[in-house]
């Protein structure tokens, strides 16, 4: 989670080797089953995609093609990638419909005839045509009601435990985070600057900024609290602040923050990048560093 346009999506992106000139992975890793995916060739990305990792885009629901029926694209996904008969074809369309509780009866449809959360549902079927072990979603219910939007998280909770794939979500929903992730990034300004057990970092936030996030939406239970949010907004990502990026709106602002860029640092096994924790053990996790411009 994170502010709009503090590079969730772009991160995504990353991990999923998406980026399109001239956007460009300057340095660091991406490690997927213990190999780096940023040295992969197009031809074993190629094999990578679908099968192994999929990606639910942002505003997924206007991602699909108008002009052709759900069945076909799905047909056409699956073509992409194996040589199947169209019996195999029909068959497993109608079994991913079904995973997401689309009567396969849509297949025939266009996308125009199926609400939001329908389409949604789709493009979330099409992304596991290949049961992958990663599936990637760019904010997956951002355009739902309340009440589609749990149910569409409970069901891909339900599928992930049914069919053993890792999740990768970006949201701006705290209640969907706290709900149904297990880790949680919290980034500001292109880089990640908190990681850690959602738990762990819902009950005492370290960062920051993280603190600020926290203290801008309600809680349900304990005492009524003035929401306090965070001064200012967030800076232009073609020239970062010096030092700490968050330094200009932080409350605890130190001399050194202004000049010195934090290393990430392992606080009782949390991530977090600030000057506060100078004790924390220096981490061998690398967090996603700076994008230096060319
Ligand atoms: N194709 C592009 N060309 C130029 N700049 C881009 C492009 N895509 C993203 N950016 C910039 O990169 C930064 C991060 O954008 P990104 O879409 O990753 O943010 P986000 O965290 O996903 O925001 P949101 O919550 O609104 O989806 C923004 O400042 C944006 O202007
Ligand atoms: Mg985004």
């Amino acid at each position: 989670m994170g502010e709009s346009g503090c590079g969730k999506s772009t991160l995504l992106y990353a991990i999923a080797q998406l980026l399109n000139p001239p956007a460009w992975i300057a340095e660091g890793t991406v490690r997927f089953r213990g190999q780096d995916m940023v040295a992969l060739g197009d031809e074993e990305l190629r094999h990578w995609r679908w099968r192994e990792c999929s990606v639910v885009m942002q505003s997924a629901m206007n991602a699909l093609n108008p002009v052709l029926t759900v069945g076909a694209q799905l047909r056409d996904a699956l073509q992409a990638h194996e040589s199947l008969t169209s019996q195999k074809i029909q068959e497993r369309s109608a079994e991913v419909m079904r995973l997401v509780g689309i009567d396969a009866v849509h297949l025939r449809s266009f996308p125009h005839q199926l609400s939001g959360g329908m389409r949604q549902r789709a493009m979330i079927a099409m992304a596991l045509l290949f049961t992958p072990e990663l599936v990637i979603m760019d904010e997956p219910t951002s355009a739902l009601d309340v009440v589609a939007q749990r149910s569409l998280m409970l069901q891909i909770k339900d599928l992930q435990r049914r069919l053993g794939f890792a999740v990768l979500f970006v949201t701006h929903d705290m209640s969907l985070v706290s709900h149904f992730s297990d880790r949680l990034a919290v980034m500001y300004a292109g880089q990640v600057m908190e990681l850690g057990l959602t738990r762990k970092v819902f009950d005492a936030p370290r960062h920051p900024y993280t603190v600020g996030l926290m203290q801008s939406f309600p809680s349900i239970a304990g005492e009524r609290q003035e929401l306090t949010g965070i001064p200012g907004s967030p800076p232009d990502l073609l020239k970062p602040p010096a030092g700490c990026r968050f330094h200009p709106r932080c409350p605890h602002v130190m001399t050194h923050c202004r000049t010195e860029e934090p290393a990430v640092v392992d606080v009782e096994g949390d991530l977090v990048r600030c000057h506060l924790y100078p004790d924390g053990q220096q981490s061998t996790v690398p967090l996603l560093s700076s994008v230096r411009p060319r």
